[in-house]
């Protein structure tokens, strides 16, 4: 195991920053000693944490990017590289709910889904693998869900996304064997964060929340043990019995979720007449 001052002045990426996991991510990284550069849309809120990141680690940075868009996302890399010399580590987290009755879900915004959550990790790793390559290594993790172990009703675009990084990522555990490039997936479940605020539609879960600092401190043991596949919390009772299930009965598992926050007979209905009169995606149901 290494020890703490293994993370000092490395320079470190961490996307979705502006709040939540991120910004505890960013903060935690910063308290190691590490140089994060913190990335998001909204900039007052990039600026204020990187002033509270510069008391630990005075060259701590912010990069304002809308990673929905390629040559944003790609820059995000390119900039820090430029304005620090190397990059040790990607964090991709950032991302958008999308908790939507699926007739209510147009092409376009599964595209936009699609592009944020999974295309936007997929174009800073690409852009941060030749930096690593020439370094001799470097680690990136991506940060998918728990919704990817068990899809909640109307988190169809949402887990497709995240389905989408799980594969990304665990294609490249095989492909960039032996070029000294770790790559850890991480699976939070209900963590407190605005998230939870952002929703489309009210969600049906009123279990715990656990604090985003959990898995800030996850991410940075993942790293250090050299982890492939973390669920944070780690070995909760609740999340292991729920993989388990829907390994051994997932019918019973999919019934179960399905009556959690079932989709509405009415709902169901008006979809089928707005069907009728030759309504598409997205406005089936209002
Ligand atoms: N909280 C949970 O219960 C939970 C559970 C499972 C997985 N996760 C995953 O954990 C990660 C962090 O989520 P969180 O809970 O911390 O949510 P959050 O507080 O809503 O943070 C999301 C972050 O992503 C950024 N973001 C969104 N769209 C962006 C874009 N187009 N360009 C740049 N940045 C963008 C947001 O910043 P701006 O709006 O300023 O751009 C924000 O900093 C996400 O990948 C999420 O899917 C969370």
């Amino acid at each position: 195991m290494e020890s703490a001052n293994d993370f000092k002045n490395k320079v470190v990426i961490v996307t979705g920053a502006s709040s939540g996991i991120g910004h505890a991510t960013a903060l935690a990284f910063a308290k190691l000693g590490a140089i994060p550069v913190s990335v998001a849309r909204r900039e007052q809120r990039l600026q204020e944490l990187t002033e509270q990141c510069q008391s630990f680690s005075p060259d701590a940075s912010y990069i304002a990017a809308d990673l929905g868009i390629q040559e944003e996302a790609e820059n995000v890399v390119h900039k820090t590289v430029k304005r620090h010399g190397r990059v040790d580590i990607l964090v991709n987290n950032a991302a958008i709910p999308m908790h939507k009755l699926i007739y209510r879900i147009s092409a376009t915004e599964a595209e936009d889904t699609m592009r944020i959550n999974f295309l936007s990790c997929l174009w800073t790793t690409f852009a941060a693998i030749p930096y690593l390559l020439k370094q001799g290594g470097g680690t990136i993790v991506n940060v998918s869900s728990f919704a990817t172990k068990v899809i909640p009703t109307h988190e169809t675009l949402y887990a497709a996304s995240k389905y989408a990084m799980n594969g990304f990522t665990k294609g490249l555990w095989t492909d960039l064997e032996g070029s000294g490039i770790h790559c850890v997936l991480l699976h939070p479940g209900p963590i407190a964060t605005e998230i939870w605020d952002k929703l489309d539609e009210p969600d049906a879960y009123n279990g715990e929340l656990y604090p985003p600092e959990l898995v800030a401190d996850e991410i940075i043991a993942a790293i250090r043990k050299k982890r492939f596949e973390v669920v944070v919390p780690r070995n909760n009772f609740k999340l292991v019995m729920a993989r388990v299930m829907s390994l051994i009965a997932p019918a019973l598992v999919r019934h179960g979720v399905a009556q959690m926050d079932p989709i509405k007979p009415e709902s169901l209905e008006k979809a089928r007449l707005s069907a009728s009169s030759g309504k598409t995606m997205g406005e089936l149901v209002d």
